[in-house]
């Protein structure tokens, strides 16, 4: 895939603050991409120059190797579906679909024709008279989307499209925008601060955090190969542990000596170390490598939810073996459910779950990061 849209050292900033700071990120032509990060880290923003309704103070924004920093928004083949569909309530779902091509005067025919395979591919057939205030809010949102692909354009932005549906739709909906992506073969920039939502649907996930970019990759690296506390936190639950790189494949944490995959570091490099819930076994106490007390088992479905004490230093593990609330156990972790990470700002802000509790969980790591 070719790149169709470049971003160069983009920053921007807002009364003195810097909300992007120097943006570089390339985005291929077909591509589902997803800007994810808690409230505030500047994915708006950052959709918001790429469709033009804004300018950066700083920096390039290319596409297919022009210039368009300049270029206003509605000549950008660059379409956006906002959280708020902003659908017209005195037309009826025919007439909001046709909307665009009316303003640029096309033909009867062809408009007859664009909107009928428009309703075919989001559902809609047969809704042509409704009025859009009759429809639910799925509906309303595949009316939306419909309005925006009408007229072709290389690019659809979406900035948190689902926000407002419940978690049923939600998911019926990411399956749909997903499918629908892939039949029109457009890129889709899509922006949410739901990092299943971001790994469930997207080829490639940028994490963003205090206006800059802290990892780009697949979905399935971005999960098992987090670049450092931010991303591993963010994605999915994480321990996350101070570690000394005593050597390639040679780490120490918690007072053990443990085999890991990784390498690359400096001799005795301070690191931090991450370890996913589901990939620590819980064994008799003189086989762990690891020991300590568990204080808390919550019934997630699936499998247990188990917090243990570890010198004081609070692990999630994730069994589908009951634990007594209260027994002593053995923690088992094979080298390559071991990820290191280099230090960063982010080092020792993440990673304990000693005040965890489901409704702290639930507040989310987006206020968390906000924090700083
Ligand atoms: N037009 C604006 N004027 C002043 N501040 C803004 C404006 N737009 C966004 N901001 C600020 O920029 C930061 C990033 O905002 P935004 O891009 O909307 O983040 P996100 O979409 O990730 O939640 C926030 O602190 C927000 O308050
Ligand atoms: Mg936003």
């Amino acid at each position: 895939m070719a790149k169709l849209i470049e971003l160069k050292g983009l920053s921007k900033s807002f009364d003195g603050e810097k909300v992007l700071n120097a943006i570089d990120l390339y985005i291929r032509d077909g591509e589902f991409i997803t800007l994810l990060g808690p409230s505030g880290c500047g994915k708006t923003t950052m959709l918001r120059i790429i469709g033009g309704f804004e300018t950066a103070d700083e920096g390039r924004l290319l596409f297919e190797g022009t210039d368009i920093g300049h270029v206003p928004a509605y000549k950008r083949h660059i379409n956006t579906v906002f959280q708020k569909y902003a659908l017209f309530p005195h037309l009826n779902v025919y007439e909001n679909i046709a909307f665009p091509l009316r303003l640029k005067k096309v033909k009867e025919d062809d408009i007859q024709q664009r909107v009928t395979d428009m309703l075919k591919m989001v559902a809609l057939s047969g809704f042509e008279n409704k009025s859009v205030s009759t429809l639910s809010g799925g509906q309303q949102q595949r009316v939306a989307i419909a309005r925006a692909l009408i007229s072709h354009p290389r690019v659809l932005l979406l900035d948190e499209p689902l926000g407002a549906l419940d978690l049923k739709l939600r998911k019926d909906m990411q399956n749909e925008l997903k499918t629908i992506q892939k039949a029109i073969g457009i890129t889709f920039i899509y922006v949410t601060h739901d990092q299943e939502e971001a790994l469930s649907m997207s080829d490639t996930v940028v994490v963003m955090a205090d206006g800059e970019i802290q990892q780009i990759g697949t979905p399935t690296d971005i999960y098992n190969e987090p670049k450092n506390a931010f991303v591993a936190d963010f994605i999915g639950e994480s321990n996350i542990v101070d570690g000394i790189m005593l050597e390639d494949k040679k780490v120490k944490f918690s007072s053990h000596i443990f085999d890991c995959v990784d390498g690359g570091f400096a001799k005795n490099e301070a690191v931090d170390v991450v370890v996913r819930p589901e990939d620590v076994d819980v064994v008799e106490p003189s086989r762990g490598m690891l020991t300590g007390q568990v204080t808390s088992v919550t019934f997630k479905g699936v499998h247990y939810e188990i917090i243990v004490d570890i010198g004081g230093f609070k692990w999630m593990i994730q069994s589908t073996d009951y634990v007594a609330p209260d027994a002593y156990i053995g923690l088992y972790i094979e080298p390559d459910a071991i990820h290191i990470m280099k230090k960063s700002k982010y080092s020792g802000k993440f990673g304990d779950y000693s005040s965890f509790s489901d409704e702290l969980d639930r507040l989310s790591d987006a206020e968390l990061a906000e924090e700083f």
